[in-house]
């Protein structure tokens, strides 16, 4: 008997089965870290079936016509999905989700003709955000932050990641990062966490970029790794933020402390920033709207993950990133949702995965690659998340019943989640 079910039986550890599931959506994935792109519309499905929860985690799942049925009565919740899909929960990778006031006045700014470069130059964006962060308390920052994850949870999200950038100094780094590590510890999604203090030169530091980089890198960043706060180190490289130079120095001090790369570029400009990334073993480039030969060129053949924020496209304007292009290079990929107060002020998945289909002209097989067990690899947790495996977390949903498991992708805006599992319990 394992650890596990030795745990089980003395905590008398709930048990719950969910039965009556049309389809089981991404399933048997086994060991399998990611999908490769040349694989990305394959997935593995069961119909009619049923899932045994044991604990925090999936202990069976088959087709109904092959349940045993219950021997033991005790500690046992039934759920019927009523001819609902199950799905994995979706591992959403790159989000801000921790953030102070959203920024609605810059959306009718650029309704009304404003770029998001032009709002930026005025003060406004990342800097603005930061303005409105700098004023408020850890605790308020806390409850706002906890309102919009419940919001996530509830829209089908069972990991996350959260970056801090809002910050842009010392102490309202640590107040977000703090932050992070209450929601990790107070809900039951699962959080990463990133430290983005380089995502943009604050006020006090205009023409004096290089004094700023000191601060993360002398101050910053140690502090981070003696508090254990970040798992990843991110840089915004991009014209008028950070430029090559600048993001080799993050990166480098950042895995000196022991913080791995993940980072924004090829948003707007393409500078070189994912051959610096690669260099640096990136898990993730995010962004790369603006992509050329030569980027693909370094991605081609490289482990690190290509994460795509069509949402972000879609509130900017701007384009989208050409995934059809990684995909025939076979370039890995995964979708996330980018949340944010600026260009992406919305965590909805199941919107991303509409625009996966309607905008990166990705099949729905390809999208929910993309959006459960590529978004896990992205966070390095596909292990124990991503995919419906015996051993994996439970974290997972039931949809409404729907006609197939691709209306989720299909009816974009509408809900189709129903009932949200998380760590085995109903949430
Ligand atoms: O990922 N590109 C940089 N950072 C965010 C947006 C930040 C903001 O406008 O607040 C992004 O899109
Ligand atoms: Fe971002």
């Amino acid at each position: 008997m394992n650890y596990e079910n030795r745990f089980c039986i003395l905590a008398n550890c709930m048990k719950m089965i969910i039965k009556n599931i049309s389809k089981i959506v991404q399933v048997n994935r086994g060991n399998q870290k990611f999908i490769q792109s040349k694989h990305l519309d394959s997935i593995n499905t069961i119909d009619d079936g049923y899932i045994e929860i044991e604990g925090s985690k999936i202990k069976n799942f088959g087709s109904m016509k092959d349940w045993r049925g219950i021997d033991d009565w005790n500690n046992i919740e039934i759920i019927d999905a009523e001819g609902g899909c199950v799905y994995p929960s979706f591992c959403d990778s790159h989000t801000h989700l921790v953030f102070s006031d959203p920024r609605q006045n810059e959306f009718v700014l650029r309704i009304k003709g404003n770029s998001y470069e032009e709002i930026a130059k005025k003060g406004g964006g990342i800097l603005n955000s930061a303005e409105s962060l700098a004023k408020i308390n850890e605790d308020e920052l806390y409850e706002i932050s906890l309102e919009r994850l419940k919001n996530v949870i509830k829209h089908g999200t069972g990991a996350i990641e959260i970056k801090s950038g809002y910050g842009l100094s010392l102490s309202s780094e640590i107040k977000i990062l703090r932050v992070i590590k209450r929601l990790k510890e107070n809900t039951q999604v699962k959080i990463k966490s990133t430290l983005l203090a380089a995502h943009a030169v604050p006020k006090k530091y205009f023409g004096k970029k290089d004094e700023y980089i000191k601060l993360i890198t002398e101050k910053i960043i140690p502090k981070v790794s003696d508090e254990n706060l970040a798992d990843y180190i991110d840089v915004f490289c991009e014209k008028n933020y950070f430029d090559i130079h600048d993001t080799h120095k993050i990166l480098k001090c950042g895995i000196k402390y022991g913080l791995k790369p993940k980072i924004h570029v090829n948003q707007f400009n393409s500078l070189g920033g994912i051959k610096a990334a690669l260099e640096n073993n990136a898990i993730s480039v995010d962004h790369l709207e603006v992509i050329n030969d030569e980027d693909i060129k370094h991605l081609k053949g490289s482990d690190t993950m290509a994460t795509l924020l069509p949402s972000c496209s879609f509130f900017l304007n701007i384009p989208y990133a050409k995934a059809k292009k990684f995909i025939s290079n076979n370039i890995n990929i995964n979708l996330a949702s980018d949340y944010n107060p600026g260009s992406s002020p919305s965590s909805n998945m199941s919107f991303v995965s509409s625009l996966g289909c309607i905008k990166l002209h990705l099949t729905p097989n390809q999208v929910i690659n993309a959006t459960t067990l590529n978004g896990a690899h992205a966070m390095e947790i596909s292990e124990n998340y991503g995919s419906i495996d015996i051993g994996k977390k439970a974290n997972l949903f039931i949809t409404k019943k729907i006609p197939s498991y691709d209306y989720l992708q299909y009816s974009f805006g509408e809900n189709c989640i129903k009932t949200v599992i998380l760590n085995g319990k109903v949430n």
